[in-house]
């Protein structure tokens, strides 16, 4: 027994000396044990120039799956390169390229694999302007949570999401993929999800590295037209579109992605300004920027680049350090750093941003994505719950005239229209791995809630665009019979998200005559519409007794649209973005500055209000908003502030409310919009029950505002909290410069 100790001591011993002279051997950049930093610095130092370049480069693997950027299939993909697009659903392909990385290049650098999880990976759950209107971002960040679960388990180890482009106009249809008009909206939803995507460890092989996109004011596209020049002052740049990112940045987000527009004269992929000076010297970000695919071959057309090489110097040069699909940094980055246009300073800076999110996410140690079934990848019981969830609670009730909603009473039900037997375009644009068949239509989710309760007639009506209307005799001849009339209106799924523009934001006219030839019935007509932006409805809203948004659902598709109209479910969304009366109203969001004359300057061929408003949405029941609390009169440096108010459920169903706290400055230094959101907080009220909501109050953060440099200021002077129709005033006697 002895001896065997011995024998067994004496082995330890052997091997933790070849440990230890094997780790003497071995390269820092490959000892986990190493901090990140030494790690990446040793790495740096080995590389050569080339080596340094391909990290810096980003193909695609196969073939693209965004019909605007087709890419060809990349055959000789070199095993050096830094990053690939990844379009496969399941680590096959990956870990196959992966290997000829780590074993036949002389580093053995990961790869990392890159894709659009927007909103969603299988389990596809409502757009993000749809998800916005949830006012819930904890059911934001689990949503985000299992997205890059279900993608890292497929080969995915970084998503070009979230999307925090602030957004007014409807035209524009990337509308669909932000979360609306408003900064701070954009900013807590932005947070939620980097937090979700990557969680506490990026190295656990469940969570992915995230990416802000498209940094920035790609919002502003003119007119609503994609790719275009888009006029941003500095002081709109920074009160408008910087707060999404800096708080984003703030919340450890790992990239960036350079956005395609032209900043009033410096497209935003060669702006030194915003990619270097802000991003990286003034909040410190010491991850990296890729470029929008093709943004840095389009300072050509852009007219600030003669030719790649030259657009690859100023992009580089800006701050983008890795190059998406633009064959430029592969072709010319080695030259210009020989050339003496780029900096080895500026190259090697580049490298360690990249290698530092490689190393964060654990690629060194497990390169290789574990196999697994897509029964243990894909569309868990835990993840289509909130995948429903977050359908319900992103659902807004527009209208609800003498309560026609919920239909308790109907036997028969007619279900017309375009949407309502649809499972693709419930997906809406970006729905990554989504499966159409995953989807549960509107007919199918109303089917199955009033089973044994209503009998439902079909009819198509028409299509959703065309001239065709030999559907309608069909559909007039079912709503005959029928009690009520549940019209399924909306848009195609590519009629929003990227080069998706559109002219008018109204849907097709067949699809308003459907709804005219109906309504000469005298039935209640109930709309459900399905679409990716802010519709123009002033005619539809006459011809309509209800309508509910139910934006692009996802998977759970009808089965929360079915629960709102029969009453299971009460509705609890609201707005993300103004609903314009008219197309001809745009740009119009709650936000805006105030006009010199108040009362005129209207338009003289429609109203000048919007038809719903910013946090506009209905619910089955009643709440009563008492006085507003606050905890002090005036404040000085220093100071606490906070202010309440009761909110009573006073109608007969329990339901979720959502309370937005918004302030005005009325006279600043600068002028300010009318009403500026800067919190808001959801809870559910039972019947009867008063709920207390409070906002406490950081006084820079909240009153103050940002100048044209991103300076904050905070003025002397009286500052009202808004809350509905109520406002309570506070002076500030303090004032920070
Ligand atoms: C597209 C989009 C961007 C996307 C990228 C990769 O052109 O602008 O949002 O992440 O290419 O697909």
């Amino acid at each position: 027994m002895k001896n065997r100790k011995i024998a067994f001591l004496l082995l330890l011993a052997a091997s933790c000396n070849l440990t230890t002279q094997s780790k003497k051997d071995q390269p820092v950049y490959k000892d986990a044990g190493r901090s990140v930093e030494e790690r990446v610095n040793d790495l740096v130092s080995r590389m050569t120039l080339d080596e340094k370049v391909m990290q810096l480069n980003q193909y695609t693997l196969g073939r693209s799956d965004n019909a605007n950027n087709m890419a060809d299939p990349v055959n000789d993909i070199p095993a050096e390169i830094g990053s690939l697009i990844y379009f496969s659903s399941n680590p096959d392909l990956r870990n196959r390229l992966q290997k000829r990385a780590m074993e036949e290049t002389r580093l053995g650098i990961p790869v990392i694999f890159g894709y659009d999880v927007i909103h969603g990976y299988r389990t596809v759950y409502p757009i993000s302007l749809a998800q916005a209107c949830s006012w819930n971002p904890e059911l934001v960040k689990q949503a985000c949570a299992v997205a890059a679960q279900e993608a890292r388990m497929s080969g995915v180890d970084w998503t070009f999401s979230p999307m925090i482009d602030v957004a007014r106009d409807g035209r524009w249809g990337r509308v669909s993929e932000g979360y609306g008009e408003d900064p701070y909206t954009n900013a807590v939803f932005g947070v939620a999800s980097v937090k979700g995507y990557q969680g506490n460890d990026l190295s656990n092989g469940k969570n992915i590295a995230a990416c802000l996109k498209h940094y920035i004011g790609y919002g502003a596209s003119e007119a609503g037209r994609d790719y275009v020049y888009t006029e941003i002052s500095r002081q709109t740049l920074w009160d408008t579109y910087m707060l999404p990112y800096e708080e984003s940045v703030k919340a450890g987000v790992a990239t960036l992605m350079s956005s395609f527009n032209d900043i009033s004269g410096t497209p935003s992929t060669a702006n030194h300004y915003i990619l270097t000076g802000i991003l990286k010297q003034r909040w410190g970000h010491d991850g990296f920027v890729v470029s929008d695919w093709g943004a840095i071959a389009q300072l050509c057309p852009q007219g600030v680049a003669k030719d790649n090489k030259e657009a690859a110097q100023k992009a580089f040069n800006a701050g983008v350090d890795m190059d998406m699909m633009n064959r430029a940094y592969d072709n010319h980055l080695g030259d210009l750093v020989k050339e003496g246009k780029v900096s080895e300073e500026l190259l090697n800076d580049a490298v360690r941003r990249v290698l530092r999110v490689k190393f964060r996410l654990g690629l060194f140690e497990n390169p290789y994505t574990p196999q697994s079934t897509e029964k243990e990848r894909f569309l868990l019981p835990q993840s289509l719950k909130i995948a429903e969830q977050l359908s319900e609670e992103s659902i807004v009730l527009l209208k609800n005239e003498n309560n026609t909603l919920p239909l308790k009473n109907a036997s028969k039900i007619a279900v017309i229209g375009p949407m309502a037997k649809s499972q693709w375009h419930l997906l809406g644009s970006w729905r990554a791995q989504g499966k159409a068949e995953d989807a549960i239509t509107v007919y199918d989710g109303l089917e199955r809630e009033f089973k044994d309760k209503a009998k439902l007639f079909y009819a198509a009506g028409c299509d959703f665009d065309g001239e065709d209307k030999s559907g309608f005799k069909k559909a007039v001849t079912i709503a005959k019979e029928a009690d009520a009339v549940v019209v399924c209106l909306g848009e195609k799924a590519q009629w929003s998200g990227e080069n998706a523009s559109r002219s008018t934001i109204a849907l097709p006219q067949i699809q308003e005559e459907l709804v005219i030839e109906l309504k000469k019935l005298g039935k209640p007509v109930i709309l459900l519409l399905s679409s990716g932006r802010p519709l123009e409805l002033n005619r539809l809203e006459k011809l309509s007794n209800a309508i509910l948004q139910i934006w692009q659902p996802g998977i759970a598709g009808g089965n929360p649209v079915a629960g709102i109209v029969a009453g299971r479910i009460n509705p609890s969304g609201k707005l993300s973005i103004t609903f314009p009366y008219s197309t001809g109203q745009i740009p119009v969001y709650y936000n805006h500055r105030q006009s010199a004359r108040p009362h005129q300057g209207k338009y003289q061929d429609i109203p000048s209000a919007p038809l719903y408003e910013f946090a506009h949405g209905l619910s089955y029941t009643t709440f009563e908003y008492g006085d507003l609390k606050q905890s002090a009169l005036k404040v000085g440096k220093g100071d606490k502030l906070s202010i309440e108010v009761p909110v009573t459920n006073t109608g007969n169903i329990d339901g979720m409310e959502t309370v937005h706290w918004f302030i005005c400055d009325p006279v600043s230094s600068i002028s300010r919009p009318v009403k500026e959101l800067k919190h808001f907080e959801k809870q559910m009220i039972k019947v009867g029950e008063t709920k207390i909501f409070r906002f406490e109050i950081d006084l820079e953060k909240v009153f103050g505002f940002v100048d044209g440099e991103g300076n904050r200021f905070l003025e002397l002077g009286d500052y009202y909290i808004i809350v509905k129709d109520k406002k309570v005033k506070v002076e500030v006697l303090t004032e920070t410069f």
